[in-house]
């Protein structure tokens, strides 16, 4: 017989390397309070349900909990012959209240267990994740606030497009985090859910309380199906989803962010405490923190693509391949709340140059719509008004001239239906103030979009 906790039928021992190929201790004891967590509710369960006596969950809790206690110290130390985190606990357990402790895995498997502490694990920390997105939304809110009038070039193909404000800008992002924070809520419904007393695949035949276990773990739900109870991964497949389009977010904005804060574009300064300087370079102020967030996106994208072509074909219900689904997701928490927190601390400490970003709409011919849409009222079919302003405008890149420093007499002589008020119109701040559409840039519609938002972050 070998020496492992199953290892009843077998006669030969693995050499060690081999079992350390087979281990995920090295790793999985990050979920070691989970797998306690997990015990104690299902020894609870057993003695109250009379599958065990009253006094042996006693005494299984008790010594559980004292390796609760010993785990908190940092007193507990993990053997790769153990394997796993469950099979290192079970021998821990034994060491402290001898053989009772072997009555701990009635009615459950490897399987469901492993389900059970990956579940909580992940349950225990989305909450974390959402509220660093909070943060992040209402730092994005307080700056929005602040430069609801504040106008910049909108871009696109990277090319000046239309005058907007970096309070609309900014709002952008608000909507796109609120997406990714209710993404996180749907995967917390999913997270919640119990997998234990599937025990091994189809359940089993000690009367359990699975209600009662949930009740103690404090999940909403129960799985109802022993199969998909040990089998699905779909929880951890949504979370690595949703932070992978969350650090995508994030990617964009850090782009948006290096690329301002060049000497070219000169709209925004970060603060020195997010900045780095070069070890030659004395004039350098480098962007490292956001371009390491920009860097972590591929990473998260990897454990995604990681854990979806590990779960892909996978026939039902556990195989062992699963053990790898743990440390993409144990790296994607981390990367995820660090990033969103050294967003937020970016932001918080952002200067803006809202000179500068005015000045660029000024010669860049970004309101051309505006003297498209112009004729276009007085008449003029579009298509028509949009050759007669890019006649124009290629003038006024030969020459120079801005369409707002031409002369009436030019521009009418483009379009005689041109009157005086157009200098009013072809101004960056009405261009801005006359998109009252619903969604449009105009300050009036960002100040109203600032109040209800911050509605929906008190809401929270
Ligand atoms: N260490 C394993 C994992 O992480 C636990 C489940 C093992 N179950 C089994 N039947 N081999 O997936």
């Amino acid at each position: 017989m070998s020496d492992k906790l199953w290892g009843g039928r077998f006669t030969a021992k693995a050499s060690e390397w081999v079992d350390e190929f087979g281990a995920s201790i090295h790793f999985d004891q990050k979920m070691a309070a989970e797998d306690l967590e997990g015990s104690i509710a299902h020894a609870k369960m057993l003695g109250k349900q009379a599958i065990i006596s009253s006094d042996e969950s006693a005494q299984i809790v008790a010594g559980l909990e004292s390796l609760q206690q010993e785990l908190t110290a940092g007193n507990l130390t993990f053997d790769v012959k153990n394997e796993d985190i469950h099979m290192n606990m079970e021998a821990l357990l034994t060491e402290k209240i001898g053989a009772v402790a072997g009555k701990l895995h009635t009615a459950r498997s490897r399987n469901d267990q492993v389900a059970t502490d990956f579940h909580l694990w992940v349950k225990h920390r989305l909450p974390h994740v959402m509220s660093a997105v909070t943060d992040l939304q209402s730092e994005l809110l307080s700056l929005a606030d602040k430069h609801a009038g504040t106008i910049m070039s909108g871009y696109t193909h990277l090319q000046h497009a239309q005058p907007i404000t970096y309070g609309h800008y900014l709002l952008a992002y608000f909507n796109m985090f609120q997406r990714d924070y209710e993404r996180f809520e749907f995967n917390q419904k999913h997270t919640d859910i119990l997998p234990l007393g599937a025990a091994a695949l189809a359940g089993t035949t000690f009367p359990i309380d699975r209600e009662f276990v949930a009740g103690e773990l404090g999940f909403s739900d129960i799985y109802h199906n022993s199969l998909d109870a040990v089998s699905d991964r779909d929880f951890a497949l949504e979370f690595l989803g949703n932070a992978s389009i969350l650090m995508m977010h994030l990617s964009r904005m850090a782009e948006e962010l290096i690329l301002w804060s060049s000497y070219e574009f000169n709209y925004i300064e970060l603060s020195d405490d997010f900045s780095t300087g070069s070890s030659i370079m004395p004039q350098k102020k480098n962007a490292d923190f956001a371009e390491l967030v920009r860097g972590k996106t591929g990473r998260t994208y990897g454990s995604l693509l990681a854990l979806l072509t590990t779960m892909k074909s996978l026939p039902l219900a556990y195989n062992k391949d699963m053990q790898e689904d743990k440390e993409q997701v144990f790296d994607v928490m981390d990367t995820v709340i660090a990033s969103v927190k050294i967003f937020t601390g970016m932001l918080n400490g952002l200067t803006v140059h809202e000179g500068q970003m005015l000045a660029a709409t000024q010669d860049d011919f970004s309101n051309a719509t505006e003297l498209a849409d112009y004729l276009a009222t007085k008449g003029v079919p579009f298509r028509e008004a949009h050759a007669i302003v890019g006649q124009l405008v290629l003038k006024g890149i030969q020459t120079h001239t801005p369409l707002q420093k031409m002369t009436l007499t030019d521009l009418q002589a483009a379009a005689p239906q041109i009157e005086a008020d157009i200098y009013q119109i072809l101004a960056s701040e009405t261009a801005v103030n006359r998109r009252t559409s619903l969604g449009g840039t105009a300050v009036t519609n960002v100040k109203k979009e600032v109040t209800r938002n911050y509605k929906i972050l008190e809401e929270r």
